[in-house]
């Protein structure tokens, strides 16, 4: 087991519909900072050209090597960390554990305009808000990290530079956050592992896996287009990059509005189509 210091403590019992409040955490126990110390010797060894580049490197956990992804299971499936979760919703409600998606990010922030650029602006994860049933956290478990930049969640009031062992849980859909600090091209390296948790009242019930089915389709595609366009060389990851961070922008506006834009897009093009294959 490991020892708890929460640095921000959500109130009890809130409903599962809101705002899950950012909550800040640590790894204190020995036997914890021995698997996070055990982590970042490997992916030192493992990374080691990746961690000299630019920009940043995610790596999907499921792709890593069975030595590795049982040190992170350690740490993901930490009982510290489904506590910390649980604590914000009423009795009864379960975590699913989102490890399709969950990811190692290696290395240097970048600012560049492309799809990794929303790091430093402000955003929303997820773009499901208005999805009312259960929540999706996300765990940002630092596993080495400076205190040079910090993360600011604004709904929740919460702001937090990072260092080694510690973590911060936040509202995937629906906490503004982003990461403040001055730019440095030659700043340290980091290394942390984003974790998504679904929390539902009924995890094996019909909506519950419409809700997680949504949550990963949605993930698969914007990740492969930030993935695509995080440091844009030509025109077409010039136009993706442009493409994340618009709708970026028009999310934090509302979630409905880039999906919206996409369905006119659609729209407008089958109709051209139609209009062009049909006979004067
Ligand atoms: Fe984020």
């Amino acid at each position: 087991m490991t020892d708890a210091i929460d640095l921000a403590t959500p109130a009890p019992g809130r409903r599962a519909t809101r705002l899950f409040p950012a909550t800040l955490g640590r790894f204190d126990d020995p036997a914890d900072r021995a698997v996070v110390d055990g982590l970042v010797r490997w992916v030192e060894r493992q990374f080691r050209a990746d961690l000299q580049e630019r920009p940043s490197k995610h790596v999907y956990v499921r792709t890593l090597p069975a030595e590795a992804i049982g040190r992170i299971d350690a740490l993901r499936d930490s009982p510290l960390i489904a506590a910390a979760i649980l604590r914000a919703f009423p009795p009864g409600h379960a975590i699913t554990a989102m490890k399709w998606t969950d990811e190692l990010y290696i290395s240097h922030y970048n600012k560049d305009l492309g799809g990794d650029q929303g790091l430093f602006s402000r955003h929303y994860d997820g773009n499901l808000r208005f999805v009312g049933y259960g929540a999706v956290v996300r765990a940002l478990i630092y596993l080495q990290s400076d205190d040079t930049y910090k993360v600011v969640f604004h709904d929740s009031g919460v702001e937090r530079a990072f260092t080694d062992y510690e973590f911060g849980l936040l509202d995937f859909h629906r906490e503004l956050h982003w990461v403040e600090g001055r730019y440095d091209p030659a700043d340290r390296q980091r290394i942390l592992l984003k974790c998504n948790y679904m929390v539902t009242p009924n995890p094996n019930g019909l909506a519950a896996r419409a809700v997680l089915w949504a949550n990963t389709g949605v993930f698969a595609v914007v990740k492969a287009a930030m993935e695509y366009s995080k440091s844009p060389r030509n025109p077409a990851q010039r136009f993706v990059g442009l493409l994340c961070n618009l709708f970026r922008l028009l999310n934090n506006l509302h979630p409905l509005v880039p999906l919206v834009l996409i369905a006119g897009v659609l729209a407008a093009g089958g109709y051209l189509l139609l209009r062009w294959a049909s006979p004067a």
